[in-house]
């Protein structure tokens, strides 16, 4: 059984996990619109991965017999400077999002909720790997300045992207 600080808690994160697709998902409309078609591919990946996360946070409150509360979804921006300033945008919520979990796993070490402690380690180890990638693309990104056939080639590499879901 869920504590109801717990449960509550969850139920952000599905709302906060939920808010990072839109938020995705409006990147990667961005991206096309600006004729960047392998980013824009590579957003709609991320756009799934995120789904993914929250749909794994439900599926867990509702294993631990808690209630699923789902709550309107926060507008995403829908403008961006340039891709730079999209992957300035990533960084800045993944560590956000960083910051959510381990203050949730705080939580449930308070609340002495060893299952959900070892539920979260999961996006622990997921966030260790979003803010890496996200990292050594801006990084990328910024070495061939965010133009020219630098560009050209990354965003060809981003057309590679799938989303596949990993294994339980
Ligand atoms: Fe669900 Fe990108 O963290």
């Amino acid at each position: 059984m869920l504590s109801k600080k717990v449960e509550k808690a969850l139920n952000e994160q599905i709302n906060a996990e939920f808010f990072s697709a839109y938020l995705y998902l409006s990147m990667s409309a961005y991206l096309n619109d600006i004729s960047l078609i392998g980013f824009a591919n590579w957003m709609r990946a991320q756009y799934e991965e995120e789904k993914f996360h929250a749909m794994k946070m439900y599926d867990y409150v509702l294993e631990r017999g808690g209630k699923v509360k789902l709550k309107a979804i926060e507008t995403p921006k829908h403008k961006w400077k340039d891709i730079i300033d999209v992957f300035e945008d990533v960084l800045n919520h993944e560590q956000h999002v960083t910051k959510l979990i381990n203050d949730l796993v705080s939580l449930s070490i308070d609340e002495k909720d060893h299952a959900t402690v070892h539920f979260l380690q999961w996006f622990v180890d997921e966030q260790v790997e979003e803010e890496s990638t996200v990292s050594d693309m801006l990084a990328q990104l910024k070495l061939v300045g965010g133009n020219g056939s630098g560009l050209f080639m990354l965003d060809r590499e981003a057309a590679q992207r799938q989303f596949s879901e990993p294994a339980q």
